[in-house]
């Protein structure tokens, strides 16, 4: 089955939010000011358990989605990944399973688990290669090394293509861009060049910040030339560049100066199981509460179908033009 909204989207993708804890502390996502050791995670029985992820997924399915990723906060501080990853692989009509982290949990063995489990991909988060400026950046003293480490092991399991997500933010790493570039190639890893984006309330996101795709392909261009090639599906966020010299290829995602609301077939389910329908928004659906109050799948399904039917955003497409009003969900609680 396929529904679409008020755009005619289908709803393809779902991203689901494990756990709103992170060991990291990112300035720009869960800044120490705020996110401190007084603030109040998610409490065990808030999260929805195993079980209900896998209904829900199961009832998203139905619906048309066929792609998962799974994210955080962080999705490894969660002690049930391996098998919630097992059963979401054995779900009719889920063709890809990925997964977006931090990297500073994943050993060698633990890589190798999730690949048998069914993990097809991973992406890895790496903002910067000079360990002072890392560290500063995850504010918990995690070092380049044990990204480095993390993404090796990636590698070794299969886990492929391995990506590597650099969120670009001038005067902070951007004078990287070309070390990244370079790294990627050796490695043959693909690059993800994000422009910094105005995400949740607490990242100080200011537009002087954010270094413009263009900007970001030129520079990477004239060291090491590319051509843009197509996309590999309809609705992907990064747009696509190989290596002219055969070398891998590099992402870039430009929601910011060119955004992609107008294919965006992406829903987001938060570790307390509301029902986010745009990075942006303000608020989710609650699905847990029918869960827990004993609805069935056909009811749960009927409220996400009316959900989806009504859905109307594209927040990046009206960034420029509209002050948006209302406090945004935080990145920590929908994971990107
Ligand atoms: P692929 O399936 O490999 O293309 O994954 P992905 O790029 O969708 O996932 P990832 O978690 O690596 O996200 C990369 C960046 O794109 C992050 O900064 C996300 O916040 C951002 N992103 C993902 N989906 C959307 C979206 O729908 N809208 C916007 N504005 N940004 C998005
Ligand atoms: N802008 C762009 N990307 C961001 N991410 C986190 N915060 C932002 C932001 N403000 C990235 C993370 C991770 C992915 C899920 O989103 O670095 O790679
Ligand atoms: Fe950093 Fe990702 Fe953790 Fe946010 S969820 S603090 S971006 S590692
Ligand atoms: Fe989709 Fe919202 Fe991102 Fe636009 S801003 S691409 S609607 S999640």
């Amino acid at each position: 089955m396929s529904i679409t909204d008020l755009r005619n989207r289908p709803l393809r993708d779902l991203r689901i939010s494990l756990t709103d804890r992170c060991n990291f502390r990112c300035a720009y996502c869960m800044p120490k000011e705020v996110f401190g050791a007084d603030y109040a995670f998610l409490s065990r029985q808030a999260v929805l358990n195993e079980q209900e992820i896998l209904r829900l997924t199961k009832i998203f399915a139905n619906l048309g989605v066929t792609k998962v990723r799974l994210t955080g906060g962080e999705p490894l501080l969660r002690a049930d990944l391996l098998s919630i990853v097992e059963q979401i692989a054995n779900i009719d009509g889920i063709e890809d399973i990925a997964m977006t982290t931090n990297g500073s949990r994943l050993t060698p063995e633990l890589a190798k688990k999730l690949k048998q489990a069914g993990l097809k991909r991973i992406t890895i988060s790496l903002d910067s290669l000079d360990d002072g400026i890392f560290q500063r950046l995850n504010d918990v003293g995690c070092s380049v090394n044990t990204v480095l480490t993390a993404i090796d092991a990636a590698q070794h399991a299969g886990l492929s293509p391995v990506k590597i997500n650099m969120v670009v933010m001038k005067g902070i790493n951007d004078h990287e861009i070309e070390a990244m570039a370079a790294f990627g190639r050796d490695k043959g890893v693909i690059i993800r060049f994000i422009e910094f984006m105005d995400v949740g309330n607490s990242n100080h996101w200011n537009l002087d910040q954010v270094v413009p795709a263009k900007e970001i392909l030129a520079r990477v261009g004239a060291r090491f030339p590319i051509q843009k090639t197509a996309a590999l599906e309809r609705g992907e966020v990064a747009n696509r560049y190989l290596y002219e010299d055969g070398l891998g290829e590099i992402g870039v995602i430009a929601s910011v100066t060119a955004p992609f609301c107008g294919a965006c077939t992406r829903a987001r389910l938060s570790a307390e199981g509301r029902l986010f329908l745009c990075l942006f928004a303000s608020q989710g659906f609650d699905l847990k509460s029918p869960l827990r109050e004993g609805k069935g799948d056909d009811d749960i399904q009927k409220i996400i179908e009316n959900l989806w039917h009504h859905r109307d955003d594209r927040y990046s497409e009206l960034r420029m033009t509209q002050k948006s009003a209302t406090r945004k969900v935080e990145m920590s609680h929908i994971g990107g």
